[in-house]
């Protein structure tokens, strides 16, 4: 999944787009592949990837369904617009924008009501990895954001996501990420039961990019990645891709 954040115009979005869903339908990887552009382009991204095998997904949504919350976009606009995906909880929104593990869990339970499928974000802070709290931290934020998922509904994606290595070029290690993988796994396990933990799909996201994709690739444990600067190019976004097919780079 690209994660465009804040960046692109209406026409950069709409080629970035076009140049992904180009390979995308020659290719056809049997993978699921989304692109998560700013709220604005969401329209436009619809119609560009409308009948191919590309996803869309938003950055992030508000918990009510509509009313006075002036500036806000709901699950069901959402989902109303073709948005199949929606990031929860990302680093970024707890940082600049106060998120709290709370408010992920209504984010959550938003999402699930209108069928939009939670990347859920975790991960720890760098002062958290140095006083041995990763773990903790982790499955603490797993735990709660997971809290109103009910039985019978769809599993969120979950996106480990170490703060201190989004947007700074310093990735964890692909083993690293495979062994927190399997915490989050757990902690959904012993959250939601019926082996569910097996069944959770889980990304890394923090620098990703074409030089260390294959490492996180290789790694049985991590399903996907979720992918902020690398995605804003075809030449950078398309090489993830690739690596994550079976049959291509993967193993
Ligand atoms: P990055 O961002 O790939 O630019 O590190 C990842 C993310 O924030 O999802």
């Amino acid at each position: 999944m690209g994660n465009w954040k804040l960046h692109t115009t209406r026409s950069c979005a709409e080629s970035l787009a076009g140049a992904v869903v180009d390979v995308v339908t020659r290719e056809n990887p049997p993978l699921e592949i989304a692109l998560a552009p700013p709220f604005t382009f969401l329209a436009i991204v619809a119609r560009v990837i409308e009948g191919s095998p590309v996803g869309l997904a938003a950055q992030d949504v508000f918990w009510e369904d509509e009313g006075a919350y002036t500036g806000e976009i709901s699950a069901p606009m959402l989902a109303d617009v073709g948005c199949k995906y929606c990031i929860v909880g990302h680093s970024e929104r707890r940082r600049h924008f106060g998120e709290t593990d709370h408010q992920v869990a209504r984010k959550v339970s938003a999402c699930l009501r209108h069928q939009l499928i939670p990347i859920v974000c975790v991960g720890e802070s760098l002062a958290e990895r140095e006083k041995g709290r990763a773990e903790d931290v982790v499955r603490r934020q797993v735990k709660a954001a997971l809290v109103a998922v009910e039985e019978g509904q769809v599993v969120p994606v979950i996106a480990y996501e170490p703060v201190w290595a989004i947007g700074t070029g310093r990735a964890a290690s692909p083993e690293d990420a495979a062994r927190m993988s399997r915490v989050i796994r757990e902690a959904v396990d012993e959250l939601l039961g019926s082996n569910a933990g097996q069944r959770v799909r889980v990304l890394y996201g923090g620098s990703v990019n074409p030089g260390n994709v294959r490492g996180f690739a290789a790694e049985p444990d991590i399903d996907g990645a979720l992918v902020g600067g690398a995605s804003l190019r075809p030449d950078t976004f398309i090489p993830l891709v690739r690596a994550f097919a079976p049959g291509g780079s993967r193993r």
